[in-house]
């Protein structure tokens, strides 16, 4: 029976203390490649409007790792000039942190469903691929870091401008239990709606130095 009709005591459990584990505390076994179609399969049944099906996966392991390290070491002086021969050779490394990425990328579709829907289905995809993976015993960091969004990395991954990084989910058998983080207040993220009664947007939330408008963001 499927979980929608039948209680399940431990999911729930899991999504209560669900926690991320940095990728460079990621390391071997990566998943197998049944995990990995497992996972893949479970990350694109996800709600979608419209059957658009507005993702693709980009799956990174074995040698592909290095071959894009390549990518990043020409690529990460384009967003810092001045950077050292060691700080390109870090940032050139940040696909063999893990033994699998995955790259989640959202595609807008053509149709009539609206762009931010199509994103947001691109976001259920990440959150998907996230728990089937940690269901699968292994742990996960969703990452868009500088090379989601520099243009030389775009374009050897192959997108184009129909495409983002929803996320580069890096996979692997955790080395290091997380510590917890800070949480919402749910009293300043949740109104019970009433007429009138102004919602608890949770603005406490702000960052103080910054203003809009945000990266990415442009108001209506
Ligand atoms: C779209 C998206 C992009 C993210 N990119 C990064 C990133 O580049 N670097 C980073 O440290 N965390 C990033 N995160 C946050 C981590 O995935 C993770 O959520 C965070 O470390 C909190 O841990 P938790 O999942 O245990 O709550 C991103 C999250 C999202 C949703």
């Amino acid at each position: 029976m499927v979980i929608a009709a039948k209680q399940s005591p431990e999911l729930l459990d899991y999504l209560l203390q669900r926690r991320t584990v940095e990728a460079v505390n990621l390391g071997e076994p990566g998943p197998t490649p049944d995990d990995i179609e497992r996972i893949l399969t479970a990350a694109a049944r996800v709600p979608d409007h419209g059957r658009m099906f507005p993702w693709y996966f980009l799956v990174i392991e074995g040698e592909a790792r290095a071959q894009i390290g390549g990518v990043l070491r020409k690529a990460y002086p384009e967003e810092d000039p001045a950077a050292a021969e060691a700080k390109i050779d870090l940032e050139s490394e940040k696909f063999l942190r893990a033994p699998l990425v995955i790259g989640v990328i959202s595609r807008i579709r053509k149709g009539r469903h609206p762009m931010f829907e199509q994103i947001l289905s691109a976001g259920a995809a990440c959150q998907n691929l996230v728990l089937a993976a940690n269901a699968l015993g292994f742990a996960t960091h969703w990452l868009s870091e500088w090379y989601a969004y520099n243009e030389t990395v775009r374009e050897a991954l192959g997108l184009d401008e129909r495409d983002n990084v929803a996320g580069f989910i890096s996979i692997g058998t955790p080395k290091k239990e997380p510590v917890e983080r800070p949480r919402p207040e749910l009293s300043k993220i949740v109104t019970r709606w009433e007429p009138g009664v102004p919602p608890n947007k949770g603005d406490e939330y702000d960052k103080e130095d910054m203003g809009f408008p945000v990266k990415g963001f442009s108001l209506p």
